[in-house]
């Protein structure tokens, strides 16, 4: 067995079992606010074009993707972030994934060079369980940077001799579970980093549809300011955008060389998109329309919340992202008595980071994923909201 795989730590959900395992919650219908999984229906015209294409099983898909796939990727990226129309060909610069996830760890085993004399993979705590898995796995030394109360970590704290060591940092905006964004100064400032000390800049955006008031800055923006894609990949996914995280469709995007490696590399891997996946992938990211009411369901929700709960806990609508990230005291005795109380389930913080630095950024938290559709959410936050009333 390959032993870096005993250095994984227990996946948060895994642990939220075992926490809430001889707890016998009341006979109220679960509501499950601990996993971040889209459940608002799928789109119909992209579940049609699902259908529709059902023929091609016959083929077998090209890791490049199809043509159309990756033009109207292009076509998608280039307006949302504000490109120049020639910046990105679809030749070089783009590769579909399965799910944004595997993309995040596949990138750390392909492109990290434990012989380059840089240890380190550089990711926020608290963090996706994917980053951290990822650099174990790939012989690397996760370093973890503590989001600070902007809800991302302060990059610009970050020391030159850290910086030497880092091969490969990953970026999450907006964050979760935080819903901070970064703006594009900051993207700015991460990019001419990663070119001075030779990393790889990794920015996950899979939640970068899922805002309120202003789209949020993308690497894209701020690598077309600098005029090169040099050192970035971006990671984007039609899970959250489009609320189809069973289809598994996302995509990379960035400097044609580290692709090159990438897609040799999952040549071996063999991950291609099935061709019915990536003609309702094009149809879907041609489409605006589902997204914005999209938003406007998430935006409800978070009103709802504040209705609900902001007289008893500070409620704030995040950049992005659907996530509430409460402070509560102990996170996980705020989880098991909520569900013993209420059968609500939500997630510890203390499994969403680690202890770095002398302290844990997410010990007194809870992440709530409202998911769900606006009824269940309300029906959800108004049995916490009981929960919190009875409990103090
Ligand atoms: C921060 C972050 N990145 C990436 C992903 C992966 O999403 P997917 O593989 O569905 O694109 C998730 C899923 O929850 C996530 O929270």
């Amino acid at each position: 067995m390959n032993p870096r795989l005993t250095s994984l730590q227990a996946y948060p959900f895994e642990r939220l079992r075992d926490l809430l395992a001889g707890t016998t919650p009341p006979d109220l219908q679960l509501i499950d606010f601990s996993i971040g999984e889209p459940r608002h229906p799928a789109p119909a015209f992209v579940v049609e074009s699902i259908i529709e294409h059902l023929h091609g099983l016959a083929e077998y898909p090209k890791i490049l993707g199809s043509e159309t796939l990756r033009k109207t990727i292009i076509a998608w990226a280039t307006k949302r972030f504000s490109l120049p129309e020639d910046f990105l060909h679809p030749e070089h610069h783009v590769l579909p994934a399965n799910g944004s996830r595997e993309a995040l760890f596949s990138v750390a085993q392909a492109l990290f060079d434990s012989s380059s004399g840089k240890d380190l993979i550089l990711q926020p705590n608290p963090f996706y369980q994917i980053y951290e898995g990822a650099a174990l796995l790939a012989g690397a030394t996760p370093f973890y940077l503590n989001c600070g109360s902007s809800g991302q970590p302060d990059y610009r704290a970050v020391e030159p001799k850290i910086w030497q060591r880092c091969a490969l940092l990953y970026v999450n905006s907006p964050h979760n579970p935080t819903g901070a964004a970064l703006r594009v100064e900051d993207w700015d400032f991460l990019i001419a980093k990663a070119r001075q000390y030779d990393f790889i800049l990794a920015a996950d955006e899979c939640y970068s549809e899922i805002y309120f008031d202003e789209a949020p800055a993308g690497v894209l923006s701020a690598a077309a300011r600098s005029g090169s894609l040099d050192k970035v990949l971006a990671f984007h996914s039609l899970s959250k955008r489009s609320s189809i995280p069973g289809a598994r469709s996302g995509f990379i995007i960035g400097d044609a060389d580290l692709l090159a490696a990438f897609r040799l590399y999952r040549t071996y891997l063999g991950n291609a998109m099935p061709p019915f996946i990536q003609a309702a992938s094009a149809a879907a990211w041609a489409d605006e329309k589902h997204v914005i009411a999209m938003r406007q369901d998430y935006a409800e929700k978070f009103s709802a919340a504040a209705e609900i709960l902001g007289d008893l806990l500070p409620i704030e609508r995040p950049d992005g992202g659907f996530y509430l990230w409460l402070q509560v005291g102990d996170g996980e005795a705020f989880t098991r008595d909520l569900y013993a109380a209420q059968h609500v389930r939500c997630l510890p913080g203390t499994y969403l980071a680690r202890t770095a630095h002398g302290t844990h950024p997410g010990a007194d938290r809870v992440r709530i994923a409202l998911v769900g559709e606006l009824d269940t959410c309300r029906e959800g936050l108004a049995r916490i909201r009981q929960f919190l009333q009875t409990s103090s």
